[in-house]
């Protein structure tokens, strides 16, 4: 698709551009901790600009004409990054890396870690205002949580989900709980090889 048919218009490049630096600020925290704690902090890294498909499909579910100036001021997540990590000890670690970045404030912090949501999912979420003038929405998450969110935006997706939903969703609650309470054992089982 041409730059200028997409709802970004001309802003796609510069776009592209904040999300590339932001990416190299992650890598140069990635870095620094792997120094001193002598192993990577992150399991997988990924970026995404919100294709444009999604995008007007987000501008219309939110009652905004598809136009740049909505898909870049008023939502928040045209770039996207996921960050994944071992251990929750590194999730907050990154996440207080990341605050010191240059060209970067904080909009906006949902700590569904400590107040995981109703349905279980758990994740770090952070948005942030770039100098550029672009938000950037970050998740941070453990391998066990990115896991769970997987398979259950997979099932959230599947309309025709077989079986007893109201079991199916419980038992995703409670697999949800088991994986946290698994996450804490690792962090303490890491903190004391580390001691
Ligand atoms: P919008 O989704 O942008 O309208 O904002 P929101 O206020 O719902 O933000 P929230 O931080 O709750 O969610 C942002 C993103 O987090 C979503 O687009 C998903 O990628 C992810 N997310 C939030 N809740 C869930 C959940 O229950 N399950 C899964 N799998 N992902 C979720
Ligand atoms: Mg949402």
């Amino acid at each position: 698709m041409n730059e200028q048919e997409t709802i970004y218009g001309e802003q796609l490049s510069e776009l592209e551009k904040a999300c590339g630096e932001l990416m190299t600020g992650i890598e140069v925290i990635r870095e620094n901790i792997k120094g001193f704690l002598g192993m990577d902090p992150v399991e997988h890294l990924l970026s995404r600009i919100k294709s444009d498909e999604s995008m007007r499909e987000k501008c219309r579910r939110k009652g905004l004409p598809e136009t740049a100036e909505s898909a870049l001021t008023k939502i928040h997540d045209a770039i996207g990054i996921r960050i994944v990590c071992a251990f929750v000890d590194d999730v907050y670690a990154i996440r207080d890396r990341i605050l010191t970045l240059p060209g970067v404030e904080l909009f906006e912090e949902k700590d569904y870690i400590r107040h995981a949501k109703p349905n279980g999912y758990r994740s770090l979420h952070l948005i942030l205002k770039l100098e550029a003038g672009y938000f950037a929405e970050i998740q941070l998450r453990t391998i066990s949580m990115d896991t769970w969110a997987a398979l259950e935006h997979h099932l959230k997706y599947k309309k025709d989900v077989g079986g007893d939903v109201g079991l199916i969703v419980g038992e995703l609650k409670r697999c949800a709980e088991e994986l946290a309470s698994t996450d804490l054992s690792m962090q303490t089982i890491r903190d004391s090889i580390m001691k």
